[in-house]
């Protein structure tokens, strides 16, 4: 019996994504290399546990990019699980690419996400990569991307997924407007920001369920960069987390589990004891009037 036949045994219980059965706390391997999501992970032996664990623990989805590192999380991912198991779902994102001093920059032509998905499939070690998420740079500072037209970028990812390499596409870091032209596609998932105490993504999250797409939050604890709020730090966090006998971050992702069913989590981390921990989340259960006052904290942005 393959463990998809055994949906109770899932953190979080299972979802869909891109027509798999998938459980709803997964992985996120952006913290496995080194710091800034620079260069090889501190201690290797630690991050291929960490993957490993993860796997053991139920979680069948893990989001990477071939730019984190740059090359780094996707060769940990091949050293740890290759051969993978039948019901992994691996994900990943082109679009954007590392300079030679690690700065983040766009990569959106189509010939530079065609090299993207190619580049993922060498050392995923894969004949198709299950999502491919088109990774968009038109919010923030380095967008230099503006100058390639969504459609082009939106027609190489069909076309990649037509030739078979990509088995459905998502899209990320995007706007409402994006979004809804991204539709047309026909996306298995949406991958912005957003945690209890981010919520500016919400006309986005409604627009995901009406069109039945899943929702994966990035930074659904705040990121590791510094500047950012963290939920664990959040003194209404910290104070739900005491009342419960849980963890801050268990009350920050068991929100967005208790939030909308098409959430899906993937927390990153580097350390055992915090994966352990997040994948545990699937314990943690918040009663109403918790819910209440974690769904005020961020009225202010939605
Ligand atoms: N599409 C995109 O553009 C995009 C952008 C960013 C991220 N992502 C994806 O989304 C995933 C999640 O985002 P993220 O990793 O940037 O941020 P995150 O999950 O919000 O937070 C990661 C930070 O939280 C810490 N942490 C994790 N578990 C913890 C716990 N139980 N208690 C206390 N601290 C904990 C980690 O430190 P430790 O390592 O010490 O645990 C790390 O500093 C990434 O891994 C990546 O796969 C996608």
């Amino acid at each position: 019996m393959s463990s998809t036949d055994e949906p109770t045994l899932r953190p979080g219980g299972v979802a869909t994504l891109a027509g798999r059965p998938v459980a709803r706390i997964g992985f996120g391997a952006m913290q496995l290399p080194g710091p800034g999501v620079l260069g090889p992970p501190r201690s290797r032996e630690n991050a291929l546990a960490v993957l490993r664990r993860a796997v053991e623990l139920g979680a069948n989805h893990i989001d990477t990019a071939q730019f984190y590192g740059p090359d780094v999380a996707n060769e940990l991912i091949h050293a740890a699980l290759h051969p993978y198991p039948d019901d992994l779902v691996l994900v990943s994102k082109v679009g954007a690419d590392r300079d030679s001093s690690g700065t983040w920059i766009a990569a959106q032509r189509p010939e530079d996400l065609r090299a993207g998905v190619e580049a993922n499939l060498r050392s995923l070690d894969v004949e198709r990569v299950d999502v491919m998420n088109l990774r968009l740079h038109a919010r923030g500072a380095d967008d230099d991307g503006s100058h390639v037209d969504l459609d082009s970028q939106l027609a190489e990812m069909v076309a990649l997924r037509d030739e078979g390499k990509v088995g459905a596409v998502g899209i990320s870091s995007v706007t409402i407007d994006q979004l809804r032209q991204a539709l047309r596609v026909g996306l298995a998932c949406v991958q912005n920001e957003y945690s209890v105490l981010d919520r500016s993504g919400e006309p986005m999250l409604e627009l995901c369920a009406e069109h039945d797409i899943a929702w994966v939050p990035y930074f659904p604890l705040g990121s590791a960069f510094p500047g950012m709020p963290k939920v664990t730090e959040s003194p209404a966090v910290i104070a739900a987390a005491a009342e419960l006998g849980a963890t801050p971050a268990q009350v920050g992702l068991a929100w967005l589990l208790a939030h909308d069913p098409r959430i899906l989590l993937i927390p990153g981390t580097s350390s055992l004891d915090h994966l352990i921990e997040n994948m545990a989340t699937a314990d943690v259960h918040l009663g109403a009037e918790t819910i209440a006052v974690l769904d005020g904290l961020a009225a202010f942005n939605r």
